[in-house]
């Protein structure tokens, strides 16, 4: 029998080394690479393998005759959320949210559990707070006297245990980072005892039918919990984000293996937890009463939903050799190229201004739809000519000049009607079908040059 090799694991970012080094080859952190602990009895990482295979059969199956488990979803109550899970919870999904701590992920999930134990029986398994710190949150968000099972444990096999006899639905576990396992003895926290408690917590859900939910902190890099071992284990990563001091809450799914990637839900953190936002359009565009120089609406997408934003611009005559390009929101080289195709093709230079540019919201926007609504900001900023108020424009901005067509344009196109504006100036390519247009007046155009005779 081939001799076991040691391994040896990062304890801040999980890479794996063949031998014991000084500094992570990964991260470049300093002594923290451990001798993988003693393996874990082979009985459990055959099973373990296998929970994977969700038929635990090894006979062989022909594609087409595969039968497909019935994926019901069960609603959650929270629209936002069914909306980044892919319609819901799927029975046996393990889901990752990871976060900034303080952003709302106890409180989420907290507020999950009560709204839905009465159909799907719940446990609320806490490594980090007490019980009565869980109770007085409960209290705030107005659901105390949910009869909601709550277990205080940081240990996977006693919570396993109650699990067990419990025969819950649905199980949150908060934090990951806090539980470990008999069977390792590195410290909790560390690594291989986040791993092999998440493999544990998997292999538990895969067999019972369980929706399990793990918590994750995020660290200053910005991963789940140091390792990134985590996302490939389970189905859903989703990830909370907010703005500094701003109440509203982002979820993005990056991976989901029963739904879209990439969806967006929103929240509002309010005095009794978090509250969904149906239309994040409304909240993003609050604009002044009267049309301003250097301002458009532009309709961008988060997932497969349109948003409307608000772009500013400020063009200002520079006293430096070198003038400003500064863009908040979207790229900069992006709108360094932006002006030299406004130059190079309508003759209009900017190349003794400074241009910042700023999407209104501490929205990001990165797909290339927003091109036509900077420079037309920055247009409008440097005439001193305000774009009118009822105007919304999206489309891309080729290097000769051309205005190229956008994914999902007649969506974009409802959304801005829908929101009471009169017209749109879109890429040519982009113009809705008949009837599409939902009674808004369409401009479609080719050319940039066509875009500032429209004007
Ligand atoms: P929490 O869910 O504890 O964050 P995490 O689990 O991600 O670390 O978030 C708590 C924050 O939210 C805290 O700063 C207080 C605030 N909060 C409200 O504003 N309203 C509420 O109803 C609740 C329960 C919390
Ligand atoms: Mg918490």
């Amino acid at each position: 029998m081939p001799k076991a090799q040691p391994r040896f694991f990062c304890q801040s970012c999980g890479a794996e080394s063949p031998k014991w080094a000084g500094q992570c080859a990964a991260c470049g952190e300093w002594n923290t690479l451990t001798e993988a602990p003693s393996e874990p009895p082979s009985a459990g990482r055959r099973a373990g393998s296998r929970a994977g295979g969700y038929a635990g059969t090894t006979a062989l199956q022909q594609l087409n005759e595969v039968k497909q488990d019935a994926m019901a979803r069960v609603p959650t109550g929270l629209s936002e959320l069914d909306r980044v899970l892919g319609g819901g919870l799927v029975a046996g999904s393990v889901n990752l949210l990871g976060g900034d701590p303080g952003i709302g992920k106890s409180t989420l999930l907290l507020q999950l559990l009560c709204a839905i134990h009465a159909i799907q029986p719940s446990i609320y398994v806490t490594g980090e707070e007490s019980l009565s710190q869980v109770s007085m949150r409960a209290g705030r968000l107005g659901a105390g006297d949910t009869a909601l099972p709550l277990l205080a444990d940081t240990q996977v096999e006693a919570i396993l245990d109650q699990a067990q006899r419990l025969k819950p639905k649905l199980m949150v576990i908060d934090s990951i980072q806090t539980m470990w396992t008999d069977s390792l003895d590195s410290a909790p926290g560390s690594v291989s005892q986040v791993r092999e408690s998440a493999a544990r917590l998997v292999r538990f859900a895969k067999q019972t039918g369980t929706t399990v939910f793990l918590v994750g902190h995020v660290t200053k890099e910005g991963a789940i919990g140091g390792p990134r071992v985590l996302e490939h284990m389970v189905d859903t990563v989703l990830y909370f984000e907010s703005d500094q001091g701003s109440r509203y809450r982002l979820i993005r799914a990056v991976k989901n293996r029963f739904g879209a990637v990439n969806e967006l839900g929103i929240f509002a953190m309010t005095e009794t937890g978090l509250k969904p936002v149906s239309n994040p359009s409304a909240i993003f565009l609050t604009r002044d009463a009267q049309p301003v120089p250097g301002s458009t609406v532009l309709v961008t997408r988060e997932g497969t939903r349109p948003l409307l934003v608000e772009c500013q611009a400020l063009v200002d005559s520079s006293h430096l050799g070198n003038p400003r390009r500064v863009a908040v929101g979207l790229d900069g080289q992006r709108l360094a190229m932006l002006l030299a195709v406004l130059h190079r093709h309508c003759g209009i230079a900017m190349a003794d201004q400074d241009v910042f540019v700023n999407i209104v919201g501490g929205v990001r926007v990165t797909e290339t739809a927003a091109d036509l609504a900077v420079l037309l900001a920055a247009l409008s900023s440097f005439r001193d000519r305000p774009v009118p108020h009822d105007w919304v424009i999206f489309g891309e901005v080729g290097l000769s000049g051309e205005i190229r067509p956008v994914p999902g344009g007649e969506d974009r196109i409802r959304e801005a009607a829908k929101h009471g504006f009169k017209r749109a100036i879109v890429p040519a390519a982009n113009r809705p079908r008949a009837g599409g247009a939902g009674g808004i007046e369409v401009v479609a155009v080719k050319r940039l040059s066509e875009v500032l005779d429209t004007l």
